[in-house]
């Protein structure tokens, strides 16, 4: 039976299994549990030298994650102390959401004030990880400011078969107009494939309607009747990606920029079906994995200066999504 339609509004919250040891996965299993949760099998994602599976399967020097669930593995850590372990063609989607080099404060250990050409290098070493870990098929999607994504595009397709799909241009909140320029006013999220895409998922957003009257906001050029009552097909420009600021979405021990449950939402959807991989270097305070985990996708993911929060915000179930009205349209 084809899937039917899938609702993607009011994610449940997950309960989160984390990872359990040998003894006391014993000690559930004496007491009668139902179900003992193994951690992500992350042996089938480490290489060997030729990148490759094996080498390092039997645990020989392959980092341990600081915390994993049934569905997915952190690591605590620079992502580039693990992009590289990672055997290649095994993940189904990349998402990176680096910092921006514009002088913001993270952690201790994250410089985001560096000169151009090394801000760029840095990113373009990383990428090439992430390109080579794609399966064929597989997305990229990269989430930046538009002049590092200018460069940093022009580098992906220079890559292996990558693809360009779109530049998707997400409204952004509140940002200062700056003396001379136009008033900037939208991220750029970059959409790769390795090849032609194996998943594609068109996701649509619900007919806009006045919140006053309820009737139409736009009349379409006469085609109103012709429109699939399911929605508008999702368009390369997001206005409707609501900033991260109050405090129940946000971490109270991160206070650094998160995103949008709804944008990870879409970039899950969209190019992922259930049990797929989805790769996150920079997960900052794991929106990435709480999408996964509510989607039941698998996932890899690094963090720098604030594993411990992500651990404990999938631990604790305490990250709240945004309200998400969009719907995928599989087929019937
Ligand atoms: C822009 S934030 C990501 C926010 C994330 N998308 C979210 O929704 O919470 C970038 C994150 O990358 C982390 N970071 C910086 N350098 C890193 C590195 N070399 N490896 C792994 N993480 C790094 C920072 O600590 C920061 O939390």
């Amino acid at each position: 039976m084809p899937p039917s339609n899938t609702e993607l509004a009011e994610p449940r919250q997950t309960a989160f299994c984390w990872g359990v040891d040998d003894a006391a996965s014993d000690a559930l299993a004496d007491a009668g549990a139902a179900e003992v949760t193994p951690t992500f099998p992350m042996d089938a994602f480490w290489a060997d030298g030729d990148g490759q599976a094996g080498g390092q399967a039997d645990g020989d020097g392959a980092p341990e994650p600081c915390f994993s669930t049934r569905r997915g593995a952190l690591f605590a850590g620079d992502c580039m102390s693990v992009l590289p372990l990672l055997r290649s063609e095994t993940v189904d989607t990349v998402f990176a959401d680096p910092p921006f080099n514009i002088g913001k404060k993270y952690g201790k250990r994250t410089n985001d004030n560096r000169a151009d050409d090394e801000y760029l290098d840095w990113c373009r070493e990383w990428l090439a990880e992430c390109v080579r870990v794609l399966k064929p098929g597989g997305a990229l999607f990269l989430y930046n400011l538009p002049r590092w994504n200018v460069e940093l595009g022009a580098f992906i397709g220079q890559q292996d078969d990558m693809l360009f799909r779109h530049w998707i241009a997400v409204e952004m909140g509140a940002c200062m107009p700056i003396a001379g320029r136009l008033h900037p006013s939208h991220y750029s999220l970059l959409y790769y494939t390795k090849g032609k895409p194996k998943t594609f998922r068109r996701v649509r957003t619900p007919i806009a309607l006045c919140r006053h009257c309820g009737g139409d906001i736009k009349d379409y050029g006469g085609h109103r009747n012709k429109l699939n009552p399911k929605g508008i097909t999702l368009k390369d420009v997001w206005t409707d990606v609501p900033p991260v600021r109050h405090a129940k979405y946000k971490s109270g021990d991160r206070k650094a920029n998160a995103l949008s449950t709804k944008l990870l939402e879409r970039v899950v959807e969209i190019s992922t079906e259930p049990g797929d991989v989805v790769l996150d270097p920079f997960g900052g305070s794991g929106t990435t994995f709480a999408v996964c985990e509510a989607k039941d996708r698998r996932w890899i993911g690094m963090e720098l200066d604030f594993a411990d929060v992500v651990a404990d915000r999938l631990r604790s179930g305490d990250l709240a999504h945004h309200k998400n009205t969009d719907v995928v349209d599989l087929p019937e």
